[in-house]
């Protein structure tokens, strides 16, 4: 059946190689790490925590962060081992091309880029809220009818802007800047664990694990009924161990990112070692991180008194010293700023990636002869999130970012068994352990985490798919590469030859 027709994993890596769609190769395995906790460490910790520790689990949101690390720490293994054998831009996608087939591969770039266009949304818009808190502290006000929460987000929408044209310009350019804001981020969150640990009152952990009850007042319901309750007819409910459950597959989203890593390989010096070392290690350095975080933000506060958006800054004003908020939420404004960065340059990379094998139109993946970097696509995903960010209600979107991740996750999974068995002669320098036993276990938990998202998530979800399968029939079924046969090195010549 041709919607499986594989891309060969060779075909791949001497695409790379064609002149006009060459990126330049500048990454280190220290700029991976750097980018990869750049993107990590964001608007999940900075405010998703508040709002499920006090609408979902109470201080047993640290094990919540502990069960979705899990879920990420497999999967980021089957990533890791792809990274190593296809070094290709364009991430999961790539990586399933070359095993599962092109209308899986379709399937996870049509999720990646809702995880990628949407998080960055996402992480804007949380990044205006900050900004809309540190200038007010400061004394200088935003008009509220153009900030966060306002009928348009003109501060979101300046930021996508301003990172937009800083991606196009590129790429080292802006992971330096990058470097520096991801060293303010760091020492903002180490500020919280270590100032906060002096506040924390121990009786605000109990109980650990508050008893399961109605859905907290003001909670939006969708957070507090996922699918699985609803699909059982059970009444939705907060809290129990079902809430550390619906916590974790909330404050998945706090782990996104280090996926993206993946999709700059082509821009890697040695992306077959380098690689798995930035993808692992800076999975490890924020799940170290956000358990710490977690234990001291529910210590300090009691969970039924958190603050729902900024409990890191709020935290501190709640205890008398709204001169550490400020601070808190300065750093916030620095850290959300390399996370919308880093979600910009990962989609512009994944749909980079599509179009030059044609299942989008190849005009997109047009490389800028002087910046070498995907220009033409880098200029539509900044319009596109800065429309997203600037238009819709905050709060509505976190959730349609996971369910696309995890999908895309639990078919990596799977591709990591597949590709095995159909190509065991490829160099691997990175190999999971215990396969197949672990990617299953890796796509079972990322089933499960799924399952416990709520039944509009769901629904949105479905429509999104529906859409996807829509432009893929009309589009890419007919003009991929594989179908027309036209090598990129055909293509290009054609292109010269009209011009
Ligand atoms: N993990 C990223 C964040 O928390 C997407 O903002």
């Amino acid at each position: 059946m041709s919607v499986m027709r594989t891309k060969s994993v060779e075909q791949s890596i001497a695409d790379t190689d064609e002149p006009d769609f060459k990126l330049k190769k500048s990454l280190t395995a220290l700029d991976l790490t750097v980018f990869g906790v750049g993107v990590i460490i964001g608007a999940g910790i900075f405010t998703l925590t508040g709002r499920a520790a006090s609408t979902l689990a109470g201080p047993s949101i640290v094990l919540s962060f502990f069960i979705s690390a899990l879920a990420c720490g497999f999967a980021a293994l089957c990533y890791a081992e792809f990274a190593s054998t296809v070094p290709v831009s364009g991430s999961a996608y790539t990586f399933s091309y070359a095993s599962l087939g092109e209308i899986l591969a379709w399937i996870i770039g049509w999720d990646l880029l809702l995880e990628l266009l949407l998080g960055a949304s996402v992480v804007a818009q949380g990044w205006s809220a900050y900004a809309a808190v540190f200038l007010s502290n400061i004394g200088l006000s935003w008009p509220e009818a153009i900030g966060p929460g306002g009928t348009i987000d003109v501060l979101a929408m300046i930021l996508v802007a301003v990172l937009a044209i800083l991606t196009t310009i590129g790429i080292k350019e802006s992971l330096r800047v990058n470097m520096v804001l991801v060293g303010v981020k760091l020492f903002v969150v180490l500020f919280v664990i270590i100032a906060g640990i002096g506040f924390v009152n121990t009786a605000n952990y109990s109980p650990f694990v508050p008893p399961t009850g109605p859905p907290v007042a003001g909670a939006d319901e969708w957070y507090v009924q996922p699918l699985i309750q609803a699909v059982l007819g059970w009444e939705p409910s907060a809290f129990g161990v079902g809430g550390i459950f619906a916590g974790a597959a909330l404050v998945f989203f706090a782990y996104i990112g280090f996926d993206v890593v993946a999709t700059t390989a082509e821009e890697a010096k040695n992306p077959q070692r380098d690689l798995p070392i930035g993808i692992i290690a800076s999975l490890v350095i924020c799940t170290l991180l956000y358990a710490a975080v977690s234990l001291v933000i529910t210590g300090m506060v009691k969970y039924t008194d958190i603050d729902t958006s900024a409990a890191l800054a709020t935290a501190f004003t709640k205890l008398g010293h709204p001169g550490y908020a400020t601070l808190v939420s300065a750093g916030a404004v620095a850290g959300l700023t390399t996370v919308v960065l880093t979600l910009l340059i990962g989609s512009s990379r994944v749909v980079f990636a599509m179009s030059r094998d044609h299942l989008l139109p190849p005009g997109l993946s047009k490389v800028h002869p002087r910046f070498q970097t995907p220009w033409v696509i880098t200029i539509i995903i900044g319009v596109i999130v800065m429309l997203v960010a600037g238009l819709t209600p905050i709060g509505k979107l976190e959730e349609m970012v996971n369910i696309g991740t995890l999908t895309a996750f639990i078919l990596v999974s799977i591709g990591v068994i597949v590709l095995r068995r159909t190509r065991p002669d490829l160099p691997r320098a990175f190999k999971v352990p215990l396969v197949p036993v672990l990617p299953i276990i890796s796509a079972a938990i990322c089933l499960w985490l799924s399952l416990n998202l709520s039944i509009e998530t769901w629904f949105r979800f479905v429509i999104w798919m529906a859409l996807g399968f829509i432009i893929y029939f009309a589009y890419g079924y007919r003009k991929a590469r594989l179908a027309t046969g036209e090598t990129l090195q055909q293509m290009t010549h054609h292109h010269k030859l009209e011009e």
